[in-house]
């Protein structure tokens, strides 16, 4: 019996980790142990994600919320560091590229534990994403490194790092896409929230690089403002960026179809993106959502690190500035691609890392 064991911490953790537990689970050699780390922790931003995704309840939750990078990561490293040494894991699986992706990585590499990382080689290029640390880091450390697309492939073999190690598996996020879609459809969160579907705008921001600056928040929340004027514009708040828009003075006059909301479950805002005539975001999976869904999409940063989905044809990457993004949104609303059509975004990735974990 192998033990597998998973660390997730932070909201876009969780829709990665769902798809590859169910197949582990049903895998009669794998016991799977699952550790959150508590970076995430609000019900919003945790374990409404577990409901909707059926995560069991993680044999270890380390608690250990918010703070600077280096609290998060120490705290992490130090409270996952004896349950490692207990557990002696055969393999340590990590996702994305959050502070507890590398925290943990860290600790088994140091350990002497086999890292598996989930979503590996994708690349910014951009070093002042906090992120793009984490993923370098990550990826160094991992003796396994399950690439979502051939550009990760290409970025881990320019790194030097030793192609036996890399394993083409596609995109896991669509996994859990796939397998939520029709509910999300029967959900019918549109009609909840009464807009008409195609008929009215998503979006999320939370980067510190859009959300911390007074100006450029202040841009997009005028850009949001004046776009309302051409449908509803449904904006669920990340908890930082509701605090940064109270402590800025944003937002509270409400453009009459500007909505703020509270953050949604990831089935209810799946529903709602589906339907939507454009999405404008500055989050990675969303980008990735948007492609597969054929929905227009603008990402309100200068790099992606899934340059995919820009080739396909759905996102645009656009300045965080309301000249800019007023004009794109305008052009862009309603112009939906062909959804689906990426090679390996097929609902089979974490089906493909659970044959590499347990041949
Ligand atoms: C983290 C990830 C980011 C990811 C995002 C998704 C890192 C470096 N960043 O950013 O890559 O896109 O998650 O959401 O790991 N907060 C709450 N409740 C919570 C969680 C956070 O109120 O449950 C507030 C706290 O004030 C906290 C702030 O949000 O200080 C930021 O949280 P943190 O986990 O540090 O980073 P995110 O911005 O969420």
């Amino acid at each position: 019996m192998k033990t597998v064991l998973s660390v997730m911490g932070a909201r876009p953790n969780f829709m990665k980790l769902a798809p590859l537990d169910r197949v582990l689970r049903d895998h009669r050699d794998i016991r799977h142990v699952i550790v959150h780390t508590g970076q995430h922790y609000d019900v919003a931003m945790s374990q409404s994600f577990f409901q909707d995704l059926a995560i069991p309840q993680p044999q270890y939750d380390l608690g250990v919320g918010s703070g600077s990078h280096a609290q998060q990561t120490g705290e992490i490293m130090q409270r996952f560091e004896p349950i490692a040494m207990a557990e002696r894991p055969d393999l340590v699986l990590v996702y994305g590229d959050v502070n507890s992706t590398v925290a943990a990585a860290l600790v088994a590499a140091k350990l002497g534990f086999p890292v598996g990382h989930v979503e590996a080689g994708l690349r910014s290029g951009d070093w002042t994403m906090p992120e793009e640390i984490n993923r370098v880091v990550t990826d160094r450390l991992s003796s396994l490194l399950f690439t979502p697309s051939r550009d990760a492939d290409e970025n881990l073999q320019a790194e030097g790092i030793p192609s036996g190690r890399i394993h083409l598996v596609g995109n896991i996020m669509i996994d859990s896409l796939l397998h939520a879609l029709p509910h999300a459809r029967r959900l019918d969160a549109p009609g909840r929230h009464g807009v008409r579907p195609r008929h009215y705008a998503v979006v999320t921001l939370h980067r510190p690089s859009n959300v911390d600056d007074p100006a450029t928040l202040a841009e997009l929340v005028a850009a949001l403002e004046e776009l309302s004027a051409k449908g509803p514009v449904l904006f669920p708040l990340h908890p930082r960026t509701r605090r940064r828009m109270e402590e800025f003075g944003l937002g509270a006059a409400g453009a009459n179809g500007l909505r703020l909301m509270e953050p949604l479950g990831y089935i209810e805002m799946l529903s709602l993106v589906a339907g939507a005539a454009l999405v404008i975001t500055d989050s990675g999976g969303v980008q990735e959502e948007t492609s597969y869904l054929g929905v227009p999409c603008l990402t309100a940063r200068s790099s992606t690190e899934r340059p995919v989905t820009v080739r396909y044809g759905t996102n645009r990457l656009v300045p965080s500035r309301r000249a800019a993004l007023v004009p794109a949104a305008l052009e862009a609303w309603g112009r939906h691609g062909p959804p689906g059509k990426i090679e390996l975004w097929d609902g089979g990735a974490a089906r493909r890392i659970a044959q590499i974990v347990c041949p």
